[in-house]
């Protein structure tokens, strides 16, 4: 080989992978392998453009033409979208370990401190490990019914806020209401507290779960990942930086108090208790699939947060639409959630038990149908209330749902 030839060589070797890629994703859509039906996709974007605003509803269309179980490229990552209830169940139950790894993306790669979290993690001996030990750690009905008592004091303030509102005919904003409940009840299981005035923790978990959730070119097209296009992997990077800061501030006080004394009747909350876990596979001398170390614990954290908060109030908010929508149904489960706990002011964790997502979503929608009767602001039907949806990992509503309510307990 020349000298000329060699530096020709050299200087492109680092651009075939992408040359490569670039290539490929310009051939028509065509597989070797056996593939379900499905669209056929363009060069460089597959069918990404076929996914529009609602992307659940789109795929749903998809399905009626391609069958309940179609491919298709989404930039040039082949996807396998299954929708119908029986196949549904084969892949999450027959093969669930088959399919158990959730795909990796670029925001999950550094918001999960590298996958040390569930729910970015890769199926492995490290992950059945966490998830053990969340299972009988973190969420054993000992431990969520020693929460029950910080949950009953935020369901009482917020039934105290919708009163107020009520007495003085004010609208209250369900969507925030509960959600504003929901984040203080998770905070508090989580690090002892709602808030922290030396930062500001519901704002930099917002951001973080917002950038999370956007589309990231590079999670389709990989070979434009190290190009970062949209400055996504910077932001998150950057709010990454943030978040790292809180939740070490969080563990190292947790820990310089851990070896004071504790008042009488202090209940550990989930740093406490993963940092007792963690010092104890440090003893055993783990390796990186047993051992539970710091990034583990911060991991394990923001997964609580990302997956505790927008899950249950966007379930809260849908069923209270749903009852205002359906006044019949309303007073029928008024008259049965009266029946159970009679004129109290409170509904009682203990007539519903439950896990953990399911005694929150529980307890808050029958506090509120017990508590209080529901009109539409600006003299609205219930009929005509919208049930517009929004796309995200929860599917929230598109529009906050927005109530006149009047006290009836
Ligand atoms: C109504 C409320 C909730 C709903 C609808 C919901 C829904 C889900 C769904 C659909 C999954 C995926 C399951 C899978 O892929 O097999 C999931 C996983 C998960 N959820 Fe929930 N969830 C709720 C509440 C919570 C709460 C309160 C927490 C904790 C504070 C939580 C923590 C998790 C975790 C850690 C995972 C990953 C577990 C794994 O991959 O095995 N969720 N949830």
């Amino acid at each position: 080989m020349s000298p000329y030839s060699l530096v020709f060589f050299l200087l492109f070797l680092p651009l075939l992978p992408f040359l490569k890629g670039l290539i490929i994703s310009l051939l028509p859509y065509k597989s070797s392998r056996r593939l379900p039906p499905g669209p056929r996709g363009l060069p460089i974007i597959g069918s990404l453009n076929l996914l529009g605003k609602l992307p659940h509803r789109s795929l749903n269309d998809l399905a009626k033409k391609y069958g309940p179980i179609m491919s298709m490229k989404l930039g040039n990552v082949t996807t396998i979208v299954v929708s119908s209830p029986q196949i549904a169940e084969k892949i999450l139950k027959t093969h669930d370990l088959v399919f158990a790894s959730r795909p990796q993306n670029e925001a999950g790669k550094h918001v999960s401190y590298g996958n040390r979290g569930i729910a970015f993690g890769e199926y492995g001996h490290y992950w059945r490990n966490i998830r053990k030990l969340c299972t009988l750690e973190l969420f054993s009905a000992k431990k969520i019914d020693s929460f029950s008592k910080m949950r009953r004091e935020e369901l009482v303030m917020m039934v105290n806020t919708i009163k107020e509102a009520a007495k003085a005919g004010k609208i209250v904003d369900v969507s925030d209401l509960v959600g504003d409940g929901i984040e203080k009840m998770t905070y508090r299981m989580l690090f002892g507290k709602t808030s922290d005035v030396r930062f500001d923790l519901k704002g930099t978990m917002l951001d973080i779960m917002d950038q999370a959730g956007a589309f990231n070119i590079a999670d389709y097209v990989p070979m434009l990942g190290p190009l970062d296009i949209q400055g996504l992997t910077r932001k998150i990077k950057d709010m990454r930086k943030t978040m790292d800061k809180i939740l070490d501030t969080f563990i190292s006080e947790h820990e310089e108090a851990a070896s004071t004394t504790r008042p009488e009747g202090y209940e550990p909350d989930f740093v406490d208790i993963l940092l007792s876990v963690s010092d104890k596979s440090e003893e055993k001398g783990g390796d990186l699939t047993t051992l539970i170390d710091r990034d583990s614990i911060k991991a394990i954290l923001v997964d609580m947060i990302a997956a505790g908060i927008d899950t249950s109030r966007t379930t809260i908010e849908w069923i209270m639409a749903e009852l205002i929508k359906n006044p019949r149904i309303l007073k029928k489960l008024q008259q049965e959630i009266k029946d159970v706990v009679g004129d109290a002011d409170i509904v009682e964790e203990k007539d519903l038990r439950m896990n953990l997502g399911l005694v929150k979503v529980r307890q808050i929608v029958a506090q509120l149908v017990h508590s209080f009767d529901y009109e539409l602001p600006n003299g609205m039907s219930a009929s005509d209330l919208d049930m517009d949806e929004k796309f995200g990992l929860a599917l929230p509503r598109e529009n906050h749902l927005l109530v006149l309510p009047s006290v009836r307990i």
